[in-house]
């Protein structure tokens, strides 16, 4: 059955950690983050569970999290890492929304925040550019069918999302 937590789901960038803070602004839920937990249990950064271990640990980790998640947290806002789609039980965890934005608007937002350089940094996949406007379009059929609900994003506060998102699912 499914948990009644609200799942942030997007690509590198697109905005879920953001939308994450102005849900918790607006209603009495608290929001956790895949990445930050990983990175607090494993005491590193993502960047160097990659480089120091491999991708396939970092999505074994994100694994053994979805089972947490999908058997210990209700009533939360979970903002995912844009990977964890993989997971196979995102649907028991709660209700998933795909934000969904297209690879220039993403750069656009991610290059117009003040601290541009770090997010770009911080994410292994988004080094190459090419290989990441690559994933993006192999990844989106994927989003979409592990979707409950689709919200595009392009030109949207996250503000403005998050009223949309409260509107949708009378939070
Ligand atoms: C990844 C996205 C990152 C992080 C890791 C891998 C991906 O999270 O989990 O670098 O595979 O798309 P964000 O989506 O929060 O950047």
């Amino acid at each position: 059955m499914k948990n009644n937590n609200i799942i942030l789901m997007g690509f590198m960038g697109v905005g879920k950690g953001s939308l994450a803070r102005e849900l918790v602004k607006r209603t009495d839920r608290i929001a956790i983050d895949t990445d930050d937990l990983i990175e607090s249990l494993e005491n590193t950064k993502v960047k160097k569970i990659f480089e120091n271990e491999s991708e396939a640990y970092f999505r074994e980790r994100e694994k053994k999290l979805s089972l947490w998640l999908e058997s210990s947290v209700k009533n939360s806002i979970i903002s995912i890492g844009g990977g964890f789609y993989h997971v196979g039980n995102l649907q028991d965890i709660g209700h998933v929304i795909y934000l969904e934005s297209s690879f220039d608007a993403i750069l656009d937002r991610i290059k117009s925040s003040h601290n541009a350089e770090k997010k770009l940094k911080k994410r292994p996949l988004l080094q190459d550019m090419q290989k990441a406007k690559s994933l993006i379009a192999e990844r989106h059929p994927k989003y979409l069918a592990s979707a409950d609900t689709v919200i595009q994003t392009a030109g949207k506060t996250s503000a403005s999302i998050a009223e949309e998102i409260i509107e949708l699912l009378g939070l």
